[in-house]
């Protein structure tokens, strides 16, 4: 019986220890795709593309591939004026559409590996946090 107890309590321990545990790299794509599917499409698209002169693209974004914490920032904070994505200049509005850490760095796996685009980053809501307005300046 002392034994039964034993081995009931460390599975708990070890189920609880695995819900605290971050998610792996395809569990937050997969969260992403919905917040995409949410907050995102109805600007950049389904395909990622965004409207030409209007919405910048995702879909093998320069600025997105490159900039990873600015993205994340416009996210965060919101983004306006001057971007300049695949050598179009963008001068819109995207505001701060209210999503917690977690959201953003799910998206942001999402639409880092959507479309063919690939990095081999992991953003985690640790680094979303870390983030600071100042870096759009
Ligand atoms: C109302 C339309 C709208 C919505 C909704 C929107 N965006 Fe944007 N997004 C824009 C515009 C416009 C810009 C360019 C802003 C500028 O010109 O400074 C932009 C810029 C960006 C950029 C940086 C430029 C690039 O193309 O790489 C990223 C990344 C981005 N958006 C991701 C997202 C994600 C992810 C979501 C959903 C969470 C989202 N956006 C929701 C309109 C939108």
């Amino acid at each position: 019986m002392k034994y039964l107890l034993i081995i009931y309590c460390s599975s708990l321990l070890i189920f609880s220890s695995s819900l605290a545990q971050e998610k792996s790299k395809n569990e937050s794509i997969l969260s992403g795709s919905e917040i995409y599917i949410d907050f995102c499409i109805r600007c950049h698209l389904a395909n990622g593309e965004g409207v030409k002169g209007t919405i910048p693209p995702l879909k093998k974004s320069d600025y997105l591939l490159k900039s990873i914490d600015k993205s994340i920032a416009g996210l965060k904070y919101g983004l306006k004026g001057k971007i300049e994505v695949n050598n179009i200049i963008y001068d819109g509005i995207m505001i701060n559409q209210g999503l917690d850490n977690e959201e953003i760095a799910d998206v942001m796996n999402y639409i880092l590996n959507q479309w063919g685009n690939e990095s081999e980053e992991i953003i985690t809501p640790s680094r979303v946090s870390k983030v600071s307005k100042s870096i759009l300046k």
